[in-house]
């Protein structure tokens, strides 16, 4: 059975040895895939293969006994769809011209394969890889590097990423993107090709992203980019927020608070990794079901997660012709739950690790149903045993209450419905390009929401001798209202019930009494008018209004005690933003009852225990 639909590449050209670099961005594209590895660099122009089946250590273990020279050299990390996964069948796969990494599949493999052996050329593997390998030395006898490449993706039907080296040029990597994703990294006398930006991290925070069609050639002091007619194109280069700045507090006092005013970076990460903005798409391929033919999405997730899944609903049903269910991973393990093969189950975890998501997931692989997973922790459990892995590049979170990353999970969850939307036609290509448009506004409005933080400080203070607390919204406010409540109480241990507005008349209204602090999520959006009617009912009920809207009237009165102003983008939008204010609400309080704010009791960063 296939299961990932991914392998991972990377590409180094340099003034110094490359193979230990290669190894490390390997390391962290093992997400990608892990039944085989293997890398080739150039040394005194001789092409130098290593390959093994198995995981990338098994590769460092070779490269270990017999080093590998070369200031140039490509990598792989591979999970097999053609040919069993062995070393033969292992990337680079290497002429004695050209050696070639590639992710991806080749529709047309065989029909070349047959030409090429009437030509009474040779294959050695099983893989639809080796055809790319064969075509170019073929072109090279009569074409420059660029051309042959060029010649030879005319050739080719279905999904590449590849990454090209040439026995006889030796200072350069040749790059081509179609279909699956390729991103070029900047360094000082160093450039890099890689699946992601994560495995180009720890060299670089430089990045540009190739477009569909586009080549590349890099070389260690310049990248010259080509679109789908050989002609010159010019990149913008995107400053990725630095790895090694989240293992240090900087001027902040908690991880929880750094990681909070980080958001408006993060999420410019996240929209980097997946929207082409000059061609307003989104760079999402490679579904493990065509997005046409899903039947059902079913969200699963723990705790934030879950609460990431809850609001990504509302979108889906909003944007999309499909049915959504939710489910919380502990829940989901237990029941009795009929698959179907035509529906997606989307994972959300940022750590990855998380025990009942993991196990829930595993019964999905046991029905043989198709699975994604939507993770920060890339190199975790759950990424590598799901079918196909969306990362949502929050960087490493240590504060243990989940801020960042909820808001990362937030982001791919919309990229992926706005994706899935316009490839079912649910929605229109004017409105597929504004809400990518609308995106791009939101790491501002983040920033903007960072300024009610004084206010908010204000607002803690009538949580502190409060009996317990009351979160209510509509729509998507509502699973921002449980995220609400939710950081409230793992933070600073004080009861927080999160509540559908309209339910309150339901039962829940006999908690309220007076100067009970009720949060009151209502942005302007469909439920507006309803939320303010039930905002009434508990002001009835002497409860202590704590109003957090983006209309911009002035909504302070006197039954409102505190009001808090997030800016407008889009109705759909207002879960980034109402969500700011109650991240620090949960902060401040936690800070006046001085509790262990990164380390809250009973919560670890990885529930790996049911
Ligand atoms: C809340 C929190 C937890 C996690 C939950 C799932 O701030 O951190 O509720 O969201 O334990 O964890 P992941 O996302 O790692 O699966």
């Amino acid at each position: 059975k296939k299961e990932k639909i991914m392998c991972g590449i990377i590409g180094i050209a340099s003034n110094k040895p490359v193979s230990i670099n290669i190894i490390n961005s390997l390391k962290k594209l093992e997400y990608r895939g892990y039944d085989s590895a293997g890398l080739a660099t150039l040394t005194k122009n001789n092409i130098n293969e290593k390959k093994c089946s198995g995981r990338v250590d098994e590769l460092e273990k070779i490269l270990f006994k017999t080093p590998s020279d070369g200031n140039i050299g490509i990598g792989h990390v591979r999970w097999a769809t053609h040919g069993v996964p062995n070393v033969i069948n292992a990337h680079p796969h290497s002429s004695d011209q050209v050696s070639v990494v590639h992710n991806g599949i080749i529709e047309n493999s065989d029909e070349i394969k047959k030409e090429l052996e009437l030509k009474e050329l040779k294959f050695k593997s099983q893989t639809d890889t080796e055809v790319i390998t064969l075509l170019i030395t073929e072109a090279l006898k009569e074409n420059e590097p660029l051309d042959a490449v060029f010649k030879t993706l005319q050739k080719l039907k279905g999904s590449f990423a590849l990454g090209i080296i040439f026995k006889n040029f030796s200072d350069i990597i040749i790059g081509a993107r179609r279909g699956s994703p390729l991103a070029v990294g900047y360094s000082k006398e160093e450039n890099y090709l890689g699946s992601d930006s994560y495995a180009l991290k720890s060299m670089t925070n430089k990045i540009s992203y190739l477009d569909d069609g586009e080549l590349c050639v890099l070389t260690k002091d310049n990248i010259s980019f080509y679109d789908d007619d050989l002609k010159k194109v010019n990149k913008k280069i995107y400053s990725m927020s630095e790895d090694e700045s989240t293992t240090d507090k900087g001027a902040y006092k908690h991880f929880m608070l750094k990681e909070i005013y980080e958001q408006p970076i993060t999420v410019k990460n996240c929209i980097n990794e997946y929207i082409d903005s000059l061609k307003k798409n989104i760079n999402i391929f490679n579904f493990p079901i065509e997005a046409n033919k899903i039947n059902k999405i079913i969200l699963i997730g723990c705790g934030t997660a879950y609460h990431s899944c809850l609001v990504a609903k509302y979108w889906f049903e909003e944007l999309t012709s499909i049915d959504v269910e939710i489910d919380i991973a502990s829940e989901f393990r237990y029941r009795k739950l009929k698959f179907n093969s035509n529906n997606l189950y989307i994972f959300v975890s940022q750590s990855g690790e998380t025990a009942d998501t993991a196990a829930a997931l595993d019964i999905c692989k046991k029905n043989n149903v198709k699975t994604c997973s939507i993770v920060n922790v890339i190199e975790s459990t759950i990424a590598r045993n799901s079918d196909w892995v969306l990362p949502i590049h929050a960087g490493t979170e240590i504060g243990v209450a989940s801020t960042k990353a909820f808001l990362g999970q937030l982001m791919v969850l919309y990229i992926l419905c706005l994706k899935i939307a316009s490839i079912r036609k649910d929605i229109n290509q004017s409105t597929y390009e504004k809400n990518i448009k609308n995106l791009n506004s939101i790491p501002e409005a983040i920033r903007k929401c960072l300024n009610t933080e004084s206010n908010v400080q204000l607002m803690a203070k009538e949580f502190l001798h409060a009996k317990g607390s009351m979160f209510l919204g509509r729509g998507s406010s509502f699973p921002i209202a449980l995220e609400g409540a939710l950081k409230l109480k793992e933070l600073s241990y004080l009861h927080a019930e999160g509540y559908p507005a309209g339910e309150m008349k339901h039962g829940p209204l006999a908690l309220i009494e007076e100067g009970l602090p009720v949060i009151i999520l209502a942005p302007k959006d469909k439920y507006f008018q309803k939320t303010l009617s039930n905002m009434q009912e508990v002001i009835a009920r002497g409860g202590k209004i704590l109003l957090i809207t983006d209309i911009k009237k002035e909504v302070i009165n006197e039954n409102i005690r505190f009001g808090v102003r997030v800016p407008y983008i889009d109705n759909s939008l207002s879960p980034f933003l109402t969500t700011i204010p109650l991240q620090l609400l949960a902060y401040h309080v936690a800070l006046l009852k001085n509790c262990d704010i990164d380390k809250p009791r009973n919560l670890a960063k990885s529930v790996t225990v049911e």
